[in-house]
C-alpha cells in the first residue's frame, strides 16, 4: 500500500481541520465524533451506529452489547485476523472455529450449521479481504436457533451483499479504521452499527465507563472513546471512500484478466456481492519462492494469515472448539497479498502480474508490461 499517495490530495483539508480542533481544544467525543457517528452510520445504511477505539473494541463491546458472555460458544472462521478471535475471548465466550470456503475464503455456512450446539449464542462472519461472507444461509442459521450475529466487517467498509451494505446485515457489526484499512484513520478508530437502539446504547455505555451522567455510572465499562482527530480525518476520508473502493475493484479486476488461464488461482466473488478488495491475495505452490523473488523485484507482499486462529499458541489451554479445516490448512500455505491500494497504475500493476507470472510460469510470454518499475 502506498499511504502516503492517499494522503497527498487532502492534506491541506486535513491540516485545516486539525488545527481547527487544537485551537478549539475539544478532543474526545466532540462534534466530529457526532458528526462521523452519522455520516458512517448512513453510509453503511444501518439503523444506529456508535464510534469506538478501533475494531478489536468493537467487536467485543458488539458481541457483549448483543448478550455474548461467559458460558456461551461463538461461531468464527479459524482464517482471520486473530483480534477476531480475541475479542471473543474477552467477552468471555468459547470460540468455535470452523472452516471457509474456497472461493473467498470466508466462513463455510455449511460448517457453521454443523458447529452450533445448545451452547451457541453467535455467530462472527468475517468480511475477510473485502469479500462479503455468505450471509443469506448465515442469517438463516442465526433464525432457527435464536442466536445473534456480529459481523467483522474490518476489511469490508463500502463491500455489498446483494443491495445491502456489509455491517447492516447482521444484528451488529464491527469496523477497524487502522490506518492501513480502507477507510484509514491516522491512528486507531473503530466503529459499531447495530439494528436494535438497546444495544448501540449498550454499546455507548461499555465506551465511556458507563457513564449516564457525569458522576454517575451504570454499568462497569471501559474506555473505548475515539478522538476527535481520528474522527475529523475520517469525515475528510469517508467523502471519497466510494471513488476509493472503485479504483480497488478496478485493480483488483485488471490483476485477475492478466492472471486468467495461469497457475496463479485468484479469489473469485459471489456473483451477487460487490467485494472491497482490502487486499489482493493470490495462491501459488511456492508461495516463499515468490515473495523472495518478488521483492528482489522490488515489490512488496503480505501473508494474510499464514497460521490460522486454531494453531495459534494463545489458544493452548483456553477453552476453544474446532472443526474440520481442510480448506484453511490448503490455504494458508498459498497465500501471498500483491500490493493493492487505489492509487495503483496500471503500469504497476501489469509490472507485479509480469514479474508474479514470470517466478510462476517460466517461459510464459505475460503480460507485456514495463521492465523495471517499483510497485
Ligand atoms: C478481520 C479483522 N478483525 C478485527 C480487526 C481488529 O481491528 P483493530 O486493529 O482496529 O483493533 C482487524 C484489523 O486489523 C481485522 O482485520
Amino acid at each position: 500500500m502506498d499511504l502516503k499517495a492517499a494522503f497527498a490530495p487532502i492534506r491541506d483539508e486535513v491540516l485545516r481541520e486539525f488545527a481547527d480542533i487544537l485551537d478549539r481544544m475539544h478532543l474526545m467525543l466532540g462534534p466530529n465524533a457526532e458528526a462521523f457517528e452519522r455520516e458512517f452510520t448512513a453510509y453503511c445504511g444501518a439503523p444506529h451506529g456508535v464510534a469506538v477505539s478501533n475494531g478489536t473494541d468493537a467487536l467485543y463491546a458488539a458481541l457483549v452489547a448483543c448478550g455474548v458472555g461467559p458460558g456461551h460458544e461463538v461461531i468464527a472462521p479459524s482464517h482471520t485476523f486473530f483480534a477476531t478471535i480475541e475479542a471473543i475471548v474477552h467477552a468471555g465466550a468459547v470460540p468455535v472455529l470452523v472452516d471457509v470456503e474456497p472461493d473467498t475464503l470466508t466462513m463455510d455456512p455449511t460448517e457453521a450449521r454443523a458447529a452450533v450446539t445448545d451452547a451457541t449464542r453467535a455467530i462472527v462472519p468475517v468480511h475477510l479481504y473485502g469479500h462479503p461472507a455468505d450471509m443469506d444461509p448465515i442469517l438463516e442459521l442465526a433464525r432457527e436457533h435464536d442466536l445473534r450475529v456480529v459481523e467483522d466487517a474490518a476489511q469490508a467498509h463500502g463491500a455489498f451483499y446483494k443491495d445491502r451494505r456489509c455491517g447492516n446485515l447482521g444484528d451488529a457489526a464491527s469496523f477497524s479504521f487502522y490506518f492501513t484499512k480502507n477507510l484509514g484513520a491516522v491512528g486507531e478508530a473503530g466503529f459499531v452499527t447495530a439494528k436494535d437502539p438497546a444495544v448501540a446504547e449498550k454499546v455507548r455505555l461499555l465506551r465511556h465507563h458507563g457513564h449516564t451522567s457525569k458522576f454517575e455510572h451504570e454499568i462497569v465499562g471501559h474506555n473505548f472513546r475515539i478522538d476527535e482527530l481520528q474522527a475529523a480525518f475520517l469525515r475528510i476520508r469517508l467523502r471519497d471512500l466510494d471513488h476509493a473502493l472503485d479504483r480497488r475493484r478496478a485493480n483488483a479486476a485488471r490483476y485477475t484478466e492478466l492472471f486468467a488461464g495461469s497457475d496463479v488461482r485468484v479469489l473469485h466473488s459471489r456473483p451477487d456481492s460487490t467485494p472491497v478488495h482490502h487486499l489482493y491475495p493470490v495462491r501459488v505452490s511456492d508461495r516463499d519462492g515468490l515473495i523472495a523473488y518478488l521483492s528482489e523485484w522490488g515489490i512488496g507482499t503480505g501473508i494474510h494469515y499464514p497460521i490460522p486462529a486454531h494453531r495459534q499458541r494463545a489458544l493452548l489451554g483456553r477453552p476453544h472448539r474446532c472443526h474440520s479445516m481442510t480448506v484453511t490448512e490448503a490455504a494458508v500455505g498459498e497465500i501471498v497479498s500483491l500490493p493493492m491500494y487505489p492509487e495503483l497504475s496500471e503500469d504497476q500493476i501489469h509490472y507485479v502480474a509480469k514479474r508474479v507470472l514470470d517466478f510462476v510460469e517460466p517461459g510464459r510470454d505475460a503480460a507485456s508490461a514495463p521492465t523495471q518499475q517499483s510497485a
